[in-house]
């Protein structure tokens, strides 16, 4: 049974294709390599004991991408990990987010209604709820107006589902994922940003390590207990687990609507504060911070509610705040390495 990943060496995609290998998959990996690199596979291989099946390409070509499923004839599902994904770059550049993450889709789905391939897992948000009116969020609480067009691109995309698995053999699971942190157990593979990183976690990283000289924690006036944000963050490993289960889900009929939601998530809220001290208690490492103002955008607070993945998928999150920041410092110290 054959599983695209697209994205697949990126941060998500690539944990996501180990758990596919482990569970007996074979996986094809779609990636243009524009955020990864090649030596991902390697590392797959060294955790898995098998080399995932590679193409690079720019699945946002037409052409390229039907390449993929011209060359694997043998392709069951697909999970989408390829996009852009920087909130900031979007507000920037919208044009480029738009042609990026809506043509990729627009591809992928086409080539599989053009080769009977039925099965399509897509990485979504929690970002498409915007800031929550009440907590924890469930999957039908409503889907707010997008502030920025990366959240745009996610939201635009499972409402074309919506309307493709309606009219075609197309069965859909979006995942919408809270905050993916952590990396694996090996330390092989792990989250690699390009530049000055714009998430919590590679920023504390790579400020422990001494890439950077300051953490900066984004206000400290949020009506939170300790003043600032707080976010569902959950490990990676968790997050990669899920997508099998989905994809199983799918592939044994076992979903109940042709285009299912689940929040992915721990189900539990830690502000900025406490990431910094269970860092810091895990890793023993003193983390330099300081307070800065408010970062334009942020939502005060947000966590899910899992009742429905846990009912429906059979799927939990596993691993505490403690595995994730410390895993996560050991991929920076491998990384040093
Ligand atoms: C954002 C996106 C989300 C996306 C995720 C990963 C929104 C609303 N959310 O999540 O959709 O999936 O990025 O790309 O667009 N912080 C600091 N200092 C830093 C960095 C972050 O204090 O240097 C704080 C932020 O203010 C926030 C928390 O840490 O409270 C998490 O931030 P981040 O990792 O960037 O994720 P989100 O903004 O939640």
């Amino acid at each position: 049974m054959r599983i695209l990943t697209t994205g697949g060496t990126g941060f998500i995609g690539s944990h996501t294709t180990v758990e596919l290998q482990n569970a007996g998959f074979d996986v094809v990996i779609a990636d243009n390599l524009s955020n990864s690199n090649e030596q991902v596979l390697d590392r797959i291989e060294k955790i898995t004991g098998k080399r995932p099946a590679f193409i690079k390409a720019d699945l946002s070509c037409p052409k390229e991408c039907k390449q993929v499923f011209d060359t694997y004839k043998d392709i069951e599902g697909v999970i989408n990990f390829a996009a852009y994904k920087a909130v900031g770059e979007s507000v920037e550049k919208p044009i480029m987010y738009y042609q990026n993450n809506l043509g990729i889709f627009l591809n992928l789905v086409e080539n599989m209604k053009n080769n009977g391939v039925k099965y399509f897992v897509q990485s979504s948000s929690c970002t498409v709820y915007g800031e929550p009116d009440s907590l924890p969020i469930k999957e039908t609480s409503p889907v707010k107006k997008a502030t920025s067009p990366y959240g745009h691109t996610k939201q635009i995309v499972e409402e074309m589902l919506s309307f493709i698995t309606a009219s075609t053999d197309i069965k859909a699971i979006a995942l919408r994922y809270f905050n993916p942190i952590g990396a694996h157990e090996s330390a092989l593979i792990g989250e690699l940003p390009n530049g000055v990183p714009n998430n919590l976690l590679p920023f504390v990283t790579q400020t422990a390590a001494g890439i950077r000289k300051e953490l900066k924690v984004f206000g400290n006036d949020y009506p939170t207990p300790d003043g600032t944000c707080i976010r569902d963050y959950i490990h990676v490993v968790d997050l990669a687990k899920a997508h099998v289960v989905a994809v199983k889900r799918l592939l044994e009929n076992k979903n109940k609507e042709n285009l299912e939601f689940f929040n992915i998530g721990t189900g539990k809220g830690f502000s900025v504060l406490e990431i910094i001290n269970s860092f810091e208690k895990t890793t023993g490492v003193k983390l330099p911070w300081s307070f800065a103002p408010r970062r334009e955008g942020d939502i005060i607070q947000i966590w899910a509610d899992t009742k429905y993945a846990e009912e429906e998928l059979g799927w939990k999150a596993q691993e505490t705040l403690d595995t994730m920041t410390l895993s996560s410092w050991k991929w920076q110290q491998a990384l040093d390495k």
